[in-house]
């Protein structure tokens, strides 16, 4: 799968986001080491401090299915900058897969893509 697969499948998933308070949809697509993808919307809540990213989404669609080996995800927002994951979701992310790549997309498609662990280096451990 290409970048720009993964990037129009995190676009698609942005879509069914919800997101009555932030009214900023996000989109992630997930590819596992075996090429499966899940994808993942964030989801908001009215108690906000609930609310959970499209990163977070995906990754743990990937779990509870099994899959705890990453290669890249792809994060889309219709924005002006690079939407970059969140710290939270960075540690979460690192959690299984430290170097795996990241791509972030803004609005038109342009992406950048990083290290995980160059957006997150010393990752909590113990
Ligand atoms: N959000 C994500 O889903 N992923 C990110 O990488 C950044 C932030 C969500 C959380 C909240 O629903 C909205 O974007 C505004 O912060």
């Amino acid at each position: 799968m290409t970048d720009k697969e993964l990037l129009s499948m995190a676009k698609s998933a942005s879509l069914n986001a919800y997101v009555p308070y932030s009214r900023f949809a996000v989109g992630a697509a997930l590819e596992c080491d075996d090429g499966t993808v899940f994808t993942g919307c964030n989801v908001e809540n009215a108690a906000l401090g609930s609310t959970i990213c499209a990163e977070r989404t995906a990754c743990c669609k990937a779990v509870s299915e099994g899959h705890r080996s990453f290669v890249r995800i792809a994060i889309y927002a219709d924005s002006q900058s690079w939407c970059t994951p969140c710290g939270a979701c960075r540690q979460f992310l690192a959690e299984f897969s430290p170097d795996m790549e990241v791509l972030c997309a803004k609005s038109g498609g342009r992406y950048v893509s990083y290290k995980l662990s160059e957006l997150l280096p010393h990752i909590f451990e113990y």
